[in-house]
């Protein structure tokens, strides 16, 4: 089952094949997030333009990389949403032309369920659930409880930023350039965790829910307070990040208390890449499986996650309810 996956909802243009739902045969990604380096964020209609520019190079090279011809697909995954709408339409309609073209199935593929499939790619052993998920990127931070691959319940989410959303902001707050991820644990790698205090957001409360909003504030007024605070950035930036992650780490520990059942848990999406993040629970999990994307690329945004959680809506989909063809996206399964 080789599966053409599309991913385009934001600053980055991403074409994969996929055998079988994780085996990657190729994944590209052209992204445009160095124009936004000193915008502090991505533009939406810059975004959608380099969209246009890249879409068809993109899909040739996913396909020449990974020695397929369009005759061999049997199925196009293409991100629906959630994202900007302008990035967004460049993929859907690609992939709805393509998918008449070729005469292929399509299949719309939610974001948050590309992230949630990253934790398998490239890897032979299938989960064992239950799983606890965490998700977090620059537009969401969730916690899921997954008893297969499509089905699950969200256990927590944030009530104001997204993890991610707090990196981009807390780097731009210490003038460090966007993605505020890579730049604030670079800017940090030297530097003491302990130097500052934050607070512990939502501490001692019996929720599972997530706050970034209070120790994006706290930086603020550490910077304003602070003499000659830029000759501190290398303690600063690494205080912020020790309390970011131990914000997420927080409500691992405190979902695990409450479900042990969970045999496994994942943790995806852009901030997933964070090294900090994962020795703090590799270390806090120890004697579970704890699973990260196996490359960096999965992390991110990519196409490759995308062509994955399709293949495994389609094996669903075929076996309920009939087969999803070109002429409609279906609104995907569980996690609509
Ligand atoms: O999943 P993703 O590529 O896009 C969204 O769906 O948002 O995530 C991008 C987010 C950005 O906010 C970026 O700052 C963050 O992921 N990020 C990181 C790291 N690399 C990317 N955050 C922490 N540490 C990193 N190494
Ligand atoms: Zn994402």
């Amino acid at each position: 089952m080789i599966t053409l996956g599309i991913e385009t909802s934001c600053d980055e243009t991403s074409a994969a094949i996929v055998a079988d739902g994780t085996q990657v045969l190729s994944c590209i990604i052209a992204s445009s997030k160095d124009a936004f380096e000193h915008a502090g964020g991505v533009i939406p209609e810059h975004a959608a333009r380099e969209q246009i520019r890249s879409i068809h190079p993109v899909i040739d090279q996913a396909l020449a990389e990974a020695s397929v011809s369009p005759k061999d697909i049997d199925l196009i995954a293409v991100t629906r949403g959630p994202g900007l709408l302008g990035s967004l339409l460049v993929g859907t309609v690609t992939a709805r032309t393509l998918a008449t073209l070729w005469k292929k199935p399509l299949i719309g593929v939610h974001h948050t369920l590309g992230h949630l499939s990253s934790s398998w790619l490239d890897t032979n052993d299938e989960p064992q659930f239950p799983v606890l998920t965490l998700s977090a990127s620059g537009g969401h931070t969730e916690l899921w409880l997954r008893t297969d691959h499509l089905q699950g319940e969200l256990l927590g989410s944030t009530r104001d930023d997204a993890a991610g959303e707090a990196f981009d902001k807390g780097a731009s707050l210490l003038g460090l350039p966007y993605p505020g991820g890579p730049s604030i644990s670079q800017a940090g790698q030297s530097g003491d965790p302990q130097a500052y205090p934050f607070p512990r957001p939502l501490h001692g409360e019996p929720t599972l829910d997530f706050s970034y909003s209070g120790l994006k504030t706290a930086l603020k007024y550490l910077l304003r307070d602070l003499p000659d605070a830029t000759s501190h950035t290398v303690n600063l930036a690494a205080s912020y990040e020790y309390a970011l992650c131990r914000h997420l780490a927080d409500r691992i520990a405190h979902a695990l208390d409450r479900h042990d059942a969970v045999q496994e848990v994942h943790v995806v999406g852009g901030v997933s890449a964070n090294s900090r993040l994962r020795a703090m629970l590799t270390e806090q999990c120890a004697g579970r499986v704890v699973r990260f994307p196996t490359r960096l690329l999965y992390c991110t945004d990519n196409a490759a996650m995308i062509a994955s959680a399709g293949t495994f809506l389609r094996n669903h989909i075929r076996q309920s309810r009939g087969f999803a063809t070109a002429a409609s996206l279906p609104a995907g399964a569980v996690f609509s």
